[in-house]
């Protein structure tokens, strides 16, 4: 399954992922970096603008919206990418690093 890296110089990277692996984990894989807490959720640095699929991704808790309050640049579309646990019906997810 792939999805796509809008990088914030526009440039994108196609991914390859597996099921269950999260988008933080997918991004190390590919040399992007993201967020500067391992992916434990709580440093809000890893912050991505989802770009299509929303109706397939599980809500955000509560805990992730707190986190994300604290990102700079939020959009309806904001996401943390350490707590989106990717499985097949995300082939084809676009996300914009912002
Ligand atoms: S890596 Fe820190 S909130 Fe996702």
């Amino acid at each position: 399954m792939k999805m796509t890296f809008i990088l914030k110089n526009g440039n994108e990277k196609e991914a390859s992922f597996s099921e269950k692996q999260t988008i933080f984990e997918v991004a190390a894989e590919n040399g992007i970096h993201l967020g500067n807490c391992e992916g434990f959720g709580v440093c809000g640095a890893c912050h991505l603008v989802v770009e299509n699929l929303h109706d397939k991704l599980p809500p955000a808790t509560e805990a992730e919206e707190d986190t994300l309050d604290r990102s700079s640049g939020l959009t309806v579309r904001s996401r943390l990418a350490c707590q989106i646990i990717l499985d097949a019906s995300l082939d084809g997810l676009r996300v914009k690093i912002p």
